[in-house]
Parts: C-alpha cells; structure tokens; sequence
C-alpha cells in the first residue's frame, strides 16, 4: 500500500552551499567566529537587528554559533564574497506557521546590492526545501535599505509591530512583511518577455 510521504522537516534538511552570481552561502563553522565578530560589532548592524548584542565579542559569535548548530528551528548561511565572509542570512522557524527571514552584512560591503542578492538564495532554499506556505521579516520603520529588499524580493507589508531590540534595550516600530509561496512561485514564473517589431 502507498503510504503518503512525509513533507521535509527543517532537521531533515541537509547541510548545503548556496552559490549565487557573486555569493556563496554555507553553514558558519568555529572556524568563522573571528570573521563573525568583525562584521557583526558596529552599533548600526545591531541596532537594526532584533537580537544582536552591542559590543559584539567572539563569545557571543561562538555562543550563536553554537545554539543554532543544536536547534532546528535555525537555519543560518554565513554569505561570502570572492571567499571572504560578509554577512549572515537566517530562517527562523520558532513558529513554525510563520518562518522568519533576517540578514545583516557587514558595513563595508553595504550598497553593492549583496544582500538582495543573499535573501533571495535564502528565499529560494527556504520554499523549495520545506512544505512552507509563506515566510515572514520585519524591518525597523527606520531601516529603509531593509524595507527595499524585502520590496524587490515580493514580500508585501501587513502592518507595524513593536519588537523589543537588545542592543536599543527597547521596543521600536517594526514594519512587518509576508511573501506568500504563490507570489514567490509567480515571480519565479515571470520571464522575460520579448518584443518585436511590426
Ligand atoms: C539592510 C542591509 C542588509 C542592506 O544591505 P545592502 O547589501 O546594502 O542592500 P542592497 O544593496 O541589496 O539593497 C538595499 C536597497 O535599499 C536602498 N537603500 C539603501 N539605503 C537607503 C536609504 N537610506 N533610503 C532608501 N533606500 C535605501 C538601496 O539603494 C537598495 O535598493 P536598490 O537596489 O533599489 O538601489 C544592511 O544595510 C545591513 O546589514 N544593515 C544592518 C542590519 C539590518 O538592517 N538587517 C535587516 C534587518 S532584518
């Protein structure tokens, strides 16, 4: 008798690389800590971002790299560039109906459209690995590059939260975000049309 398949948890997912045009995304190792610490300690990463502390030390990158390596909820990518690490993309899937995406790089390479270029790898992986319905983010109201990215990846705004920011040691307005699969798929769908002469 044919029994129904079980869709992918996120554990079952395996471990894998991303390969962009200019980015490489893979799981973060101990080895990466030093990198991590660089990148994530200014004020202006961790103030757009929920829960990175600020001063950021190799302590808190070994402390983060080791709860998400332990929890299946967390799906983290550590972005490279020419092999050089520049920032982090993460799925998080605390509540599992409402899977989060976050991303942060680091200053130097802000502007050069690196992270557009990461979540959508991350966007991609996320509805094409898990039996996922939507994914959600959060940009501050005073993030503006943030809110943009998310635009040009589909996600459409649904209202404003307040979210409590560690490195702020307080709650700010958040505009919060929804990319359904079916607006993903109609964007993945939508090629180039041609157009000809008369
Ligand atoms: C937000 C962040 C990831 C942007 O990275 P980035 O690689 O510079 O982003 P991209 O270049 O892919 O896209 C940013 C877009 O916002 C635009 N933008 C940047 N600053 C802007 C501003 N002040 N006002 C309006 N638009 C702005 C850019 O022009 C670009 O849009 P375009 O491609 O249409 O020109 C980076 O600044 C960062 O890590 N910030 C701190 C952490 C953070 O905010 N994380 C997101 C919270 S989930």
């Amino acid at each position: 008798m044919l029994q129904d398949i079980p869709p992918p948890t996120w554990r079952e997912a395996s471990p894998c690389i991303l390969q962009t045009e200019r980015l490489t995304l893979r799981r973060p190792t101990l080895a990466d800590v030093k990198a991590i610490a660089r990148l994530a300690n200014d004020r202006r990463i961790a103030e757009n971002t929920r829960r990175l502390p600020h001063p950021y030390s190799a302590d808190h990158a070994i402390a983060f790299l080791r709860a998400t390596a332990n929890d299946d909820r967390e799906t983290v990518f550590l972005i490279e560039n020419n092999h050089t690490p520049i920032g982090v993309v993460g799925l998080d899937r605390n509540q599992p109906d409402a899977p989060e995406l976050g991303y942060w790089l680091g200053v130097a390479h802000w502007g050069q459209g690196f992270a557009t270029e990461a979540a959508r790898a991350a966007i991609d992986f996320a509805f094409e690995e898990y039996d996922i319905e939507q994914l959600m983010s959060g940009a501050r109201v005073a993030n503006p590059a943030s809110r943009n990215i998310l635009a040009k990846c589909g996600f459409q705004w649904i209202g404003v939260e307040l979210h409590r920011f560690e490195a702020l040691g307080s709650s700010t307005p958040v505009d919060r975000f929804r990319l359904s699969r079916g607006v993903w798929a109609s964007l993945k769908n939508w090629n180039n049309s041609t157009r000809r002469g008369r």
